[in-house]
């Protein structure tokens, strides 16, 4: 089998070792040293693992690293643009609205992607947008707060 392929993530290609079928998570973490996106549950539940894998937001951890050949990765490092961080990431800065911060990168991952598709997202569209993302603090008051700042 072949034990070496090529990934897209955040615009530059890698060539990566897939012995023993890692997934996605492991191979940013391990092998690329991409550690903004997080090991939460491992099992696809929390969202701290979440990247845009062609634009979708997914839960790397569940994901195979075989299954991503020829998509486009964006992961929490890729978010920012030209040294400027993305909106979402100003808006959750400036309303402070993290405490402990683990689910941080994929709930800025899903967020933009969210308000990619649908700029004025109300408080509807913002809570079942994000209903993959636990945040064990419990912010998502504060969450939505800053986010409905954005889309309105
Ligand atoms: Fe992947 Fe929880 S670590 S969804």
């Amino acid at each position: 089998p072949q034990e070496i392929m090529k990934v897209n993530v955040n615009g530059k290609e890698y060539l990566v070792k897939t012995v023993d079928n890692p997934s996605l998570l492991e191979v940013l973490r391990d092998q690329l040293n991409l550690t903004g996106t997080k090991y939460g549950c491992g099992e696809g539940a929390c969202g701290a693992c979440k990247v845009l894998i062609n634009g979708i937001p997914l839960p790397a951890c569940i994901t195979p690293v075989t299954s991503v050949a020829d998509k486009n990765i964006v992961t929490i490092e890729g978010i920012a643009r030209q040294n400027e961080l993305h909106p979402v990431q100003k808006v959750f800065l400036e309303e402070d609205v993290f405490q402990c911060g683990f689910c941080a990168s994929g709930m800025v991952v899903s967020a933009v992607a969210l308000l990619e598709k649908n700029p004025d997202a109300g408080p509807r569209e913002l809570v079942s947008g994000l209903n993959g993302n636990i945040c064990r603090c419990c912010t998502y008051p504060a969450i939505l707060d800053a986010l409905s700042k954005l889309s309105q």
